[in-house]
């Protein structure tokens, strides 16, 4: 069974700078919700309660929006807002989330490498505190539900463009049903032409307590970093690694374009925003052909 999760959040954000200068990335609201919240829920709503999160250097608001604010509840009870009382502590609430802090950012894989401790002998799942995966079934889920199944390491995957392939990790193998392949290739961020498919890693993983003893062994790899993905090569030696293909709709908040894409599409979907939100985007994007006429 797998009860614990891992969420490495202690990267800088330069993608999103200058507005992860004094502020995490993964603080960024996504409407009225930050989207490491966001992440924590995907875990809840997949029965994971015990959570690891991976912090850093400036990062201390993570901790605090995941703690009791007493003078806040305090306030919100005068006024008799139950439902937004509710909400605030179920954030409180909402799992067991345990702080870690890398002190040094030498990379995904050297983040994953602090929850050593934390995991044991157990398998996690790792989930990136940057990306908002929007499913059905929570991808978290769908990667535990292949899990039990086979009882090895399950990388979340999906289809990117060709010529994108150099921003992820690249996975290479075997089909063996739609949705899942049997993992022989793994690059980190390849060139196009050396790209054994375009099978990019999602940010959501199911690993196994051997990823430990790889990492020790992984040398810098991509940007100098010590990257998950090399890691996961290492095991491929000797454990098999299955890459299954998500269903659900990835959104990449550290990026900003993404950001933006997110935020439109969650307040369409919000019954409070929807109409009026959906009003005001034709009225600014039919505005230009009406000032032409
Ligand atoms: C990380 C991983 C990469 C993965 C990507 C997904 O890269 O190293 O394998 O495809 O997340 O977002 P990063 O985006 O942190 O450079």
């Amino acid at each position: 069974m797998i009860s614990k999760a891992v969420i490495p959040a202690a990267g800088l954000g330069i993608r999103f700078l200058p507005a992860t200068k004094a502020q995490p990335k993964e603080m960024l609201p996504v409407i009225d919700t930050p989207v490491i919240q966001y992440v924590v829920q995907e875990c809840v709503d997949s029965g994971i309660e015990d959570i690891l999160i991976i912090s850093g250097k400036g990062k201390r608001s993570i901790e605090d929006h995941f703690d009791r604010n007493l003078e806040l509840e305090t306030k919100i009870q005068e006024k008799e807002d139950e439902v937004l009382y509710t909400q605030l502590r179920h954030i409180e609430d909402m799992a067991n989330i345990h702080f870690i802090r890398q002190k040094e950012l030498n990379g995904l894989g050297d983040a994953v490498f602090h929850a050593r401790c934390h995991c044991g002998n157990e398998p996690f799942v790792v989930l990136l505190g940057d990306t908002i995966i929007d499913s059905v079934i929570p991808v978290t889920q769908q990667l535990i539900d292949t899990y039990e199944q086979y009882k090895q390491t399950i990388i979340a995957v999906e289809i990117v463009p060709r010529d994108k392939v150099t921003r992820y990790g690249i996975t290479g193998g075997k089909q063996i049903s739609d949705k899942l392949m049997q993992v022989d290739e793994l690059i980190e961020k390849p060139e196009i032409n050396k790209a054994p498919s375009n099978l990019a890693i999602a940010g959501r993983y199911i690993l196994t307590p051997e990823i430990f003893d790889a990492l020790e062994k992984t040398p810098r790899g991509k940007g100098n970093e010590i990257q998950l993905t090399d890691a996961m090569k290492l095991l491929l030696k000797h454990d098999n690694i299955m890459a299954l293909t998500i269903e659900g709709k990835r959104y990449d908040i550290g990026n900003k374009m993404d950001f933006l894409k997110t935020t439109v599409e969650f307040a369409l979907k919000r019954k409070e925003f929807a109409k009026p939100f959906k009003a005001f985007l034709r009225d600014i994007i039919d505005k230009p052909e009406k000032e032409q006429k």
